[in-house]
């Protein structure tokens, strides 16, 4: 792999105690491009602008996908990678909904470990800090027929990061705009589907919700995901997620959150959830808790959840199992908790 470094590394200059999410980004960035109907040789470069011509077809046809992964460094400055094989056959998964050429695993870990121990001082050893991760591929080609593209681009870029959301999350359930639908692209992490995500979330936003939850396409009877979180609720002392299908993203935070979960012995139920079983929780005094998973936000406790005139607001539990599941899940990925379950690796 040909890396080139750069001469003159803003790090010195970065102010890490002030990091609006994403955007700030490391030193370098790694690029590998398809063409001919194979992929190339990688590069790290410095980070910086690439060549965009007006007829590149992602411009017209959003033909693109991303990941979302994090780096923590431990006690002893190791990198830690928290599973990044599930985000590399996750990336696959949507490249191929996206009629885009698998990218081979040697490129994405290669790509990964190399960029990631060349801008390892990027990721702090400091409580709540962590390096961002974002590959993402497009379509390259030059041509404005509506088709598929035959050059595209992969690219990983990183980003310091401390939490992402601060204070409280007040959401309202969307019974008009839809995220995604069955036979779509909402399992995929398309570009596309956040595009068409931000004209309903900005009018939450008006009306003063952090955030809005999707309901399922058809009938909007069902809760799907909040925001680009994965959603659970706090029953009694079950907890339920909506079940995964095409029109709900997969979250590698949620299936951690599974296996700790039960491992503390706590009963999981993945199926589909009505918004009146939630409202109806809510009023026998039954829903206890609600939160949302993400890589960017871990678990990210909801205070109140409004449901057409009704405000459900949700009483902070002194055995809250989102803070219990956070510490610990926050704790294998910065390699404080003993990682059981083999998810996390260094980078070496
Ligand atoms: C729509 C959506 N749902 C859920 C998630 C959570 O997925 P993960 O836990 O893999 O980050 C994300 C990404 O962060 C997302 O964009």
């Amino acid at each position: 792999m040909k890396i080139s470094k750069t001469s003159n590394s803003r790090i010195q200059t970065t102010d890490f105690t002030n990091l609006k999410f994403g955007t700030v980004f490391s030193d370098h960035m790694l690029i590998c491009k398809y063409s001919d109907g194979k992929w190339g040789s990688s590069e790290i470069l410095p980070y910086g602008p690439i060549p965009v011509n007006p007829g590149m077809q992602v411009l017209h046809y959003g033909q693109a996908i991303f990941e979302g992964m994090k780096a923590f460094k431990n006690e002893d400055d190791k990198v830690l990678l928290f599973r990044k094989e599930e985000n590399f056959k996750r990336f696959n998964k949507s490249s191929i909904r996206l009629s885009i050429p698998e990218i081979p695993e040697d490129i994405f870990m290669n790509g990964l470990d190399n960029l990631i121990s060349l801008d390892s001082d990027w990721c702090k050893n400091k409580e709540g800090y962590s390096l961002y991760i974002r590959p993402f591929v497009f379509a390259s080609g030059e041509c404005i027929k509506a088709s598929s593209s035959e050059e595209f681009t992969f690219i990983i870029i990183t980003s310091p990061t401390t939490t992402y959301y601060a204070g409280e999350v007040n959401v309202v359930i969307e019974e008009e705009y839809t995220r995604s639908t069955l036979g779509g692209v909402g399992f995929a992490k398309a570009a596309g589907n956040y595009a068409a995500s931000f004209y309903p979330t900005k009018q939450a936003n008006l009306k003063g919700f952090t955030q809005l939850i999707w309901t399922d396409a058809k009938e909007h009877k069902y809760i799907e995901e909040s925001g680009t979180m994965n959603i659970w609720f706090r029953i009694g002392d079950k907890l339920i997620t909506p079940s995964l299908s095409d029109s709900i993203l997969g979250g590698i935070t949620r299936d951690s959150i599974v296996s700790l979960a039960e491992s503390n012995g706590i009963e999981v139920q993945q199926r589909r959830i009505l918004i009146t079983e939630i409202v109806e929780a809510y009023n026998k005094g039954t829903l206890k808790e609600a939160f949302g998973t993400g890589t960017a936000v871990t678990v990210n406790p909801i205070k109140s959840i409004t449901f057409r005139e009704n405000k459900m607001e949700l009483e902070n539990q002194e055995d809250s199992f989102a803070l219990k599941l956070k510490t610990e899940l926050q704790g294998i990925q910065k390699g404080s908790i003993v990682d059981t379950y083999n998810w996390t690796s260094i980078v070496s």
